[in-house]
């Protein structure tokens, strides 16, 4: 092997914790030349069926069987003697190796948590090789995709989940469509977080943080948590639909049990039509302008009638999509929604999450690259989002280091002159008109 500064020298893996207290995998690559990576993964609560597997010890004895000590041997021995050698600038290449050394459909041999956090610090070792920030080294590899900084998608409400089932929809979100700077649009959010505090603390609501940090008062009905959204946006001195707009994530596959979803708080039984025609009445109620997993992760039909009923508006598919290029193939090709949600999580390596963000916008899907409700302090996705020029980000609440220390690279990368915010243009061609409430 000819000596070239840029190949791997070193492989390591431990087990850490995440924002819930579960294991999880850190990866650390070193080359020739001395240039260091390192990378945790994320975890999910509402995970989709269809997400390239994350390897669990099952040994109930430690952390409640969530122990990833398997995963973290893979990557010190498997992985690690396959690496040894190869050139970290060529991710595609390892990302190649580690998917066919795992030999699997869904990365469950290996674990996609041994693979992805292999993948990622590899990634970032090479951008520290090459002198570049990570978000720039990741441009490189996005073929001639123009760099922005994202418009965010912030928690303020949770359920589902993230938040003891408390409220049946998952995620109600705010988006500062009004703002003009990245920072403008966190201090935006800052703002409707703090006013939605206090609202729910003056009515006697619990004020305590879910998993990723939103409020989570348990409102028994989607229209009393709207509510409460709009009237934060306006007690925050914001013009609702204006200044900033509500997203929506269903998480609809988590209520979907035996053929129906069941909306426990709601006291709601619905089939499919039911339950695409509730949130289109949501959505024609308040300033929505974009919705998540309305509906179960296999229900293709209902997923295309949904599209059609909210034109305009941003359909994003998570579980339907996971993140994988042949899902959102088909999504593309039967109309099923206009969005794809971006986990690296659920697709397991970095190239793959490229291929499958290029296949959505070659269709003029827009994305939305997203971390999951158990995070670590690892800021790849805040680089990854705005290398890729991705247009959204969703991290969670403005609460949590885990979440924050996303939020703030963000702020660190701005400094950067030459990045435009994409603001509301981030959102593509979905931009709802007339969001006024009624
Ligand atoms: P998860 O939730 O990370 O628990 O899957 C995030 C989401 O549904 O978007
Ligand atoms: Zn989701």
């Amino acid at each position: 092997m000819t000596y070239k500064a840029s190949r791997i020298a070193r492989v390591h893996a431990r087990q850490i914790l995440d924002s819930r207290g579960r294991p999880t995998v850190e990866a650390e690559v070193e080359l020739v030349d001395g240039s260091f990576g390192r990378s945790c993964v994320p975890s999910g609560a509402s995970t989709g069926r269809h997400e390239a597997i994350e390897l669990r010890d099952h040994n109930t004895s430690q952390y409640d069987g969530l122990g990833v000590g398997q995963a973290v041997n893979n990557v010190r021995s498997e992985i690690a003697d396959r690496l040894l050698g190869e050139d970290a600038l060529d991710q595609r290449q390892i990302d190649r190796l580690l998917i066919s050394l795992d030999g699997s459909a869904n990365l469950s041999r290996l674990g996609a948590n041994a693979v992805l956090a292999t993948s990622m610090a590899v990634c970032r070792a090479a951008a520290v090789h090459s002198h570049n920030p990570l978000y720039r080294y990741i441009n490189s590899l996005c073929r001639g995709r123009p760099m922005s900084l994202p418009l965010p998608m912030v928690n303020i409400l949770s359920g589902g989940a993230h938040a003891g089932r408390g409220m049946d929809l998952q995620d109600f979100l705010a988006i500062p469509v009004g703002a003009s700077s990245y920072s403008e649009a966190l201090e935006m959010i800052s703002r409707v977080r703090v006013s939605a505090t206090r609202l729910l603390a003056d009515r006697g609501y619990s004020v305590l943080l879910a998993d990723e940090g939103g409020l989570s008062p348990g409102f028994k009905h989607a229209h009393e948590a709207l509510d409460l959204m709009v009237q934060s946006f306006e007690a925050a001195g914001l013009v609702p639909g204006q200044d900033m707009a509500i997203a929506i994530d269903v998480a609809a596959s988590e209520l979907f049990v035996n053929g129906r979803y069941e909306l426990v708080r709601h006291g709601f039984q619905f089939s499919g039509e039911e339950m695409a025609s509730f949130i289109t009445e949501c959505v024609r109620r308040y300033p929505i302008i974009s919705v998540e997993d309305a509906l179960e992760q296999d229900d293709w039909l209902n997923w295309q009638t949904f599209t059609a009923s909210v034109p305009g508006v941003q359909v994003i598919g998570d579980d339907l999509f996971v993140t994988n290029q042949k899902r959102i193939t088909m999504g593309i090709e039967c109309s099923a929604a206009n969005g794809v949600l971006i986990k690296v999580n659920q697709n397991g390596t970095l190239s793959g999450t490229l291929d499958a963000m290029e296949t959505a916008w070659r269709a003029g899907y827009t994305t939305v690259v997203s971390a999951r409700s158990g995070e670590t302090e690892d800021t790849f996705i805040a680089d990854l989002a705005v290398g890729t020029g991705a247009g959204q980000i969703k991290i969670g609440s403005v609460r949590s280091s885990e979440r924050l220390a996303k939020y703030n690279q963000l702020l660190r990368i701005e400094e950067d002159q030459s990045l435009e915010f994409i603001g509301a243009a981030g959102l593509g061609r979905n931009t709802r008109q007339n969001v006024a409430c009624n």
